[in-house]
């Protein structure tokens, strides 16, 4: 079934620069919108918002002064897919963006560049020189009288929770890093409360993709629910770790077929905010109606110690946590001190269990998706590796 590009022989490389954009520009705005809805598209940076509707929803928005803004934040752990893209594929990233301003009739483009990756700055700002040169951004983009684009580049600061579109938007205004109460959403009160999408890297690329190759070209690959391929980025213990184009619907046995990776025990889809699947369930797909990923998978060998992997995503959660909101700032390291616990063979059973409903607790009570999905892998290691951790519970 599965048909893997492996980095260098990706989709986004058979595209050539300005053919989407030219496509969307030969019709409306609603066309565009049309054509993506009928692709399928979902939002790549792990939700799997359909974009259609996300544009749409802004495109009727009220407002003269509307911005798209590109998430390249990539903070999840064990994501590196947007890396590439950025640095193979800016033109794709941008044309998409502008596609997006032309359906949703925005102005103003910004992207939010991990402060990691300050090295591709340079990279970027030559690509949207490149761009202003051909008249694919600036005033009348390509010939087209009244519609003017243009994006900046802006970068983050090193935080995990400024990837989260609201704290991302709230970085972007000069305030503290840190997720908004919804509603009011983006589209309507974004950037300086002006209405905003935000889409991730590979989001963008896509629907260039789409537009160039069409809704049906798109749609003929991954599920009915889940179309298209999708960018993972693959680490951990396997033989050939690196970024991978499959379909979606592919199952972690046929992924780890690709990767090497057939000894694994558990792995991680979605980084450290996702599931640990385990063994018995490596027959289950990756698709947004069975297990939704960004693109993060981490391959964990037969001797990797699973509570060392708890423990390193929930000290990852607990440095990351903007500390707004209660559930997640003393949730957290409590899950962590209980791990700690089961490693030193303190933690009763008993006590086990009302950490599992406090996590259960944070996925309900905690304000972003930051706490909301912090506990999913103590959770998940704690239910499908109780030999592991049952052997290590006291009394
Ligand atoms: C804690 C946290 C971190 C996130 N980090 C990223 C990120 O680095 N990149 C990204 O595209 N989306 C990230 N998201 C998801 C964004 O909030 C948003 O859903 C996404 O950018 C929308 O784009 P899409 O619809 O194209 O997927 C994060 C969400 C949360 C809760
Ligand atoms: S869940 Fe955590 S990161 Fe999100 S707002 Fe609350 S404290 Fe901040």
């Amino acid at each position: 079934m599965t048909h893997a590009m492996k980095t260098g022989s990706l989709t986004f490389d058979t595209v050539e620069s300005g053919t989407g954009l030219d496509a969307a520009l030969a019709g409306t705005g609603a066309e565009v919108l049309r054509t993506i809805k009928s692709s399928g598209l979902r939002g790549r940076g792990g939700a799997g918002f359909p974009t259609s509707l996300k544009w749409k929803l802004a495109a009727e928005a009220e407002g003269d002064r509307k911005y798209v803004v590109c998430n390249a934040d990539e903070g999840e752990p064990g994501t590196f897919k947007d890396r590439v893209i950025l640095a193979d594929h800016a033109d794709l990233i941008f044309e998409g963006m502008t596609i997006a301003a032309w359906v949703i009739g925005a102005r103003y483009g910004i992207v939010y560049l991990r402060a990691e990756y300050t090295y591709l700055r340079p990279h970027l700002e030559a690509v949207l020189a490149r761009q202003r040169e051909q008249k694919l951004l600036g005033e009348n983009i390509s010939g087209k009288k009244g519609f003017s684009f243009d994006i900046q580049i802006r970068m983050g600061a090193g935080s995990y929770v400024c990837g989260e579109e609201t704290a991302l938007i709230e970085s972007l205004e000069g305030q503290r890093g840190e997720p908004r109460n919804r509603p009011p959403v983006p589209i309507d009160t974004g950037y300086l409360d002006h209405p905003t999408i935000v889409n991730n890297v590979e989001t963008f690329a896509w629907v260039v993709c789409i537009m160039a190759k069409g809704a049906k070209w798109f749609s003929s690959f991954g599920t009915e629910k889940s179309t298209g391929h999708k960018l993972f980025s693959v680490s951990g213990d396997c033989d050939r770790p690196g970024v991978y184009e499959f379909p979606l619907g592919i199952s972690v046995a046929e992924l780890l077929d690709e990767v090497g990776g057939q000894e694994a025990k558990a792995v991680q889809v979605g980084g450290a905010a996702g599931l640990c699947v385990p063994e018995s369930q490596f027959d289950r797909t990756i698709a947004y109606e069975d297990i939704p990923t960004g693109g993060s998978i981490i391959v964990f060998g037969p001797d990797r110690d699973m509570l060392d992997v708890a423990e390193n995503f929930l000290e990852f959660f607990i440095d990351e946590s903007c500390g707004q909101c209660t559930p997640c700032r003393e949730g957290v390291p409590k899950l962590l001190e209980g791990v700690n616990m089961l490693k030193r063979g303190e933690c009763s059973m008993a006590y086990l269990e009302e950490l599992c409903s406090l996590g259960e607790t944070l996925q309900l009570a905690s304000k972003c998706g930051l706490g909301q999905m912090a506990p999913n892998a103590f959770l998940s290691i704690v239910e499908h590796f109780q030999d592991e951790i049952l052997g290590r519970t006291a009394g």
